[in-house]
């Protein structure tokens, strides 16, 4: 498989402005992947920064071998309520919306969850996280996410020299469906709120590319600048990173896995019927360093 699996790796929109961005890895069974496919699978997803594997029959076990391909996991993120992870295997995060026996089977409900970068507002966020589809509702819970090389490459000259050497403070207070996390008191001033500082402009550590680093806009805070200052940078950045035409979104199918690069993206989902099931499965690696420029 490894030999060929070049040739199944599809660009999945060629014609669209940063045309590398995200690509299908088509015919693998991700359960039988050799060290020279894995290694293909790797740059890949370096080069493309997420890639979408249609068809998969995985266990949870299966996911974590996979996921452990590229490194230590990270353990499930604090959430607002409900269980956290399977039981058992606290590296496997449920994203649902299904209530059993009274109580909620996972994190992050049936409503948006708004653009984010997985745990930035620890000091070393993950670098990449998986998410596998298990069940979907027929319509809506559709993942979008924006790259965010080329939102570094869209800013103006002057955006861009006033984003670069600064930090930005990420929130550890909400999820991005809005819950509170346990045990965290909200605090209405982002400069007090649990979180980490990070570069606005970062280096990519494996590609040496420059992007934009944001993590998510809620109780975001640039450092050195008043309230202010700061929310109205941050929302002139944020439309530039969020800006539809250098975006991507996914329509689920049962038995997809995307594979995300959590330092060069964002991501968020669609809300959706509530009454409708949606259960997903997402591990996170470890990331090796912070984020740095
Ligand atoms: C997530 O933020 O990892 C969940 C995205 C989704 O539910 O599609």
């Amino acid at each position: 498989m490894s030999s060929t699996l070049s040739h199944n790796i599809k660009p999945l929109r060629p014609a669209a402005p940063n045309p590398g961005f995200g690509a299908e890895v088509t015919a693998i069974d991700l359960r039988a992947i050799d060290d020279a496919g894995f290694e293909t699978i790797r740059q890949a997803w370096i080069d493309h920064q997420f890639l979408l594997f249609r068809g998969q029959s995985l266990t949870d076990h299966d996911l974590i071998a996979f996921s452990r391909r590229f490194g230590e996991l990270d353990h499930a993120p604090v959430q607002e309520n409900g269980q956290r992870f399977v039981p058992g295997l606290p590296e496997i995060y449920i994203v649902s919306n299904v209530i059993q026996d009274g109580a909620a089977i996972g994190s992050l409900g049936a409503g948006e969850a708004v653009w984010h970068t997985d745990m930035s507002y620890l000091p070393k966020p993950p670098k990449a996280s998986m998410l596998y589809a298990l069940e979907i509702p027929p319509s809506g819970g559709d993942t979008s996410f924006c790259d965010m090389y080329a939102a570094f490459d869209s800013l103006p000259d002057n955006l861009r020299a006033r984003a670069t050497g600064r930090r930005v403070k990420h929130d550890g207070t909400y999820n991005s469906g809005g819950y509170i996390r346990q045990g965290v008191t909200p605090a209405d001033d982002p400069r007090e709120a649990p979180g980490a500082l990070h570069p606005l402009v970062c280096i990519h550590p494996e590609s040496g590319r420059r992007m934009l680093y944001l993590g998510r806009r809620r109780m975001a805070w640039i450092e050195g600048m008043d309230l202010p200052e700061s929310a109205a940078f941050l929302d002139e950045l944020w439309a530039y990173a969020t800006e539809p035409a250098l975006c991507f979104t996914h329509r689920w199918r049962v038995g997809d896995l995307v594979l995300w690069d959590n330092r060069c993206t964002m991501h968020r989902r669609d809300p959706f019927d509530a009454t409708a099931r949606r259960i997903m499965h997402r591990t996170q690696i470890k990331g090796a360093a912070p984020p740095a420029a």
